[in-house]
């Protein structure tokens, strides 16, 4: 008795009822911040929850637990100024590593540059790299266009660190019969799925989402290797038959709020032949 007045009740009964007040309280908060999750989750997907009927809840929990890593992705393109610990460097690599490639070649090579005065340059050459490539173009229009992009090029210069991911020879079947002799154009038909490409775009992607995973902002970029030779050449990387493939710059997102743009329906990018 003595030990229930300690606890302020009265009785093993009223501590029961408060011990199961407090457990219907705890789940209740559980259960606001699942649907919080799945709310939060039906915005960024497009997919409301009210079409998700009782017997599916299951697979809202699945999506949850298991996909968070996916859309929780944004590409960043601005950030803090925070170092990125070079341990946090090389498991983001190690975790790009693991993705499949066709053979297991591992096509791949990773460069990376945490010198803001490094990665402000890089930024310059995609600069004049835009500037002298314009004057090739013969329309206002795509003159216009090409250099309106050169901010899209170079949203990596304010980054601690840019990744540059270089991809390496992959022989393939085009390859090998072009060698034997058929004619190049022929034997494109069989190079259009560009296995080696492929191999590094899957790295690339293990390395976005384990960035994101863990708090980091990445955007993937394309935009910039029209300077290439130029970058490859001021940070003096050249490793024979490997070019530079995509650039991401990697940091803590500067803002908190991040977004996607929409995605197109899965009914339009999904035919299911049953
Ligand atoms: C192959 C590829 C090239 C890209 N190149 C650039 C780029 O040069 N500059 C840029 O700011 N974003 C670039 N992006 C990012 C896209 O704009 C972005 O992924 C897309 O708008 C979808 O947005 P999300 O990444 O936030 O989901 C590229 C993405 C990919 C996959």
């Amino acid at each position: 008795m003595k030990y229930l007045s300690e606890l302020g009740v009265s009785s093993s009964s009223e501590l029961h009822r408060l011990e199961k007040e407090q457990e219907d309280a705890i789940i209740k908060k559980m259960k606001a911040v699942e649907d919080a999750s799945i709310r939060q989750l039906a915005s960024i997907t497009g997919i409301s929850k009210s079409v998700i009927d009782k017997d599916n809840q299951i697979d809202w929990e699945v999506v949850l637990m298991e996909f968070e890593f996916i859309y929780k992705r944004h590409s960043v393109r601005q950030f803090k100024e925070e170092q990125v610990p070079e341990a946090t460097i090389k498991e983001l690599i190690k975790a790009a590593t693991y993705a499949p490639s066709g053979n297991n070649q591992q096509n791949w090579h990773f460069v990376v540059v945490t010198d803001k005065n490094k990665i402000a340059e890089i930024a310059q050459l995609v600069v004049e790299k835009n500037a002298e490539l314009s004057t090739y173009l013969r329309t206002e229009a795509k003159i216009k266009a090409f250099k309106g992009k050169v901010g899209y090029h170079t949203v990596f210069k304010g980054a601690p660190a840019l990744i540059l991911a270089y991809a390496g020879p992959y022989e393939t079947i085009a390859d090998m019969l072009v060698a034997d002799g058929m004619p190049q154009a022929e034997a494109m038909q069989y190079a259009k799925s560009n296995p080696g490409i492929q191999n590094v775009a899957a790295a690339l992607e293990n390395l976005h989402l384990a960035a994101a995973s863990i708090g980091y902002g990445t955007c993937w970029m394309t935009g910039p290797t029209y300077a290439a030779q130029e970058i490859s050449a001021y940070i003096g990387f050249n490793k024979q038959g490997y070019h530079l493939a995509a650039i991401t710059p990697l940091g803590i997102p500067l803002s908190d709020k991040r977004s996607s743009p929409p995605r197109k329906p899965v009914e339009d990018v999904l035919t299911i032949i049953g």
